[in-house]
């Protein structure tokens, strides 16, 4: 029997369609067919290939905790305590649905779970099975009765397999520096995720003051990550509410915005009084040539001597013209 799918199809041209699930995987009606992983109900929209890099071979999550392990002794933290703390700036309720983009092995699972308090929906994606499969293994049966659905794909955070504006707030921490396109990966969050909900977003990089340092320099020959800045200018032109914030010693930036795609609110079209005039869409649209400087200025102390503004002035000469021809 055919089910209806919460997950939709991810390929260009086909407009988030929703899918159809049967036993062998998720089905578009334009003939995409995205299958489970065997043995799993994880469905495959995107997977690296073996060995394509460290996320995506057989022993990837053990590298990842051991690489783990080094981050958080290095930074005296605890990943508890940021887990914890970075899930809580998310401001989760009961009963709400989160994506976790390039969630790895799953780590934040279980906080995000707590946060949830008993109820709600978590879709986990990852584009190297590998580390996702170790997710669904450890975390699956772990936080099973939480009250908390788990559900998890294999997916490229740059073509999100979900219709806009399904989540109530979006979660990243660790990957994006190496997403190959940082804007589109922001931009499906904002995407699926409904207006004024939360994304919170973290990965290395160094406050801006710490880059000229010793300690700085020597993160950086350690790890090439550090150098990144917080991409803030990556943000949907219609993100709200951006804040930036550092954690682990200042080494790891944290992007919050509230998920927008509508326009922000601004008057192009308020006049300006005062000696130059116009508005904000006429001093931009209505630029003209240049003119000889003198005639520029005679121009300017005309206006100002009849009391009128530069703008009103030469759209009033011009029309003047105009009308004569
Ligand atoms: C350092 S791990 C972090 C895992 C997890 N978020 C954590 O905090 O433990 C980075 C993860 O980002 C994933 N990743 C990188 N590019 C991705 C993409 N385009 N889409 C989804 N996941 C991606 C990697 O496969 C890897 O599992
Ligand atoms: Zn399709």
């Amino acid at each position: 029997m055919n089910l209806r799918s919460t997950y939709c199809c991810p390929e260009s041209g086909c407009d988030h369609a929703p899918l159809e699930q049967d036993a062998a995987g998720l089905n578009c009606p334009n003939g995409h067919q995205f299958p489970f992983e065997p043995g799993t109900d994880v469905p495959v929209f995107a997977s690296e290939p073996e060995g394509a890099n460290e996320y995506a071979q057989a022993n990837a999550a053990e590298v990842h905790d051991n690489a783990l392990r080094w981050v958080f002794a290095t930074f005296h933290a605890d990943e508890q305590g940021l887990r914890e703390r970075l899930v809580a700036r998310i401001g989760l309720k009961k009963g709400q649905r989160i994506l976790v983009t390039g969630a790895g092995a799953g780590n934040d699972l279980p906080y995000l779970v707590r946060a949830l308090d008993g109820a709600g929906d978590i879709y986990a994606q990852d584009i190297a099975k590998e580390m996702l499969l170790a997710g669904v293994a450890r975390y699956r049966t772990e936080l099973a009765g939480s009250g908390v659905s788990l559900h998890f794909s294999a997916s490229d955070a740059s073509h999100l397999p979900f219709a806009d504006g399904f989540f109530d707030a979006a979660y990243h921490f660790g990957g994006i520096n190496l997403f190959p396109d940082i804007p589109q990966g922001i931009a499906e969050m904002n995407r699926v995720v409904k207006q004024g909900g939360n994304v919170v977003i973290g990965d290395e990089g160094l406050a801006p003051w710490l880059v000229d340092t010793e300690l700085g320099r020597m993160l950086v020959t350690n790890n090439a990550l550090y150098a990144r800045s917080a991409p803030l200018s990556a943000l949907p032109a219609t993100a709200r509410a951006a804040k930036l914030s550092w954690e682990l010693s200042n080494c790891f930036y944290v992007i919050e915005f509230q998920a927008s795609t509508e326009e922000l609110s601004v008057d192009i079209d308020v006049p300006h009084v005062g000696t130059r005039g116009g508005t904000i869409r006429s001093r931009y649209f209505g630029r003209m040539e240049g003119v000889d400087p003198v005639l520029r200025d005679r121009v300017y102390q005309e206006a100002q001597k009849r009391g009128m503004s530069r703008v009103a002035f030469l759209e009033s000469a011009l029309r003047a013209s105009l009308a004569k021809d």
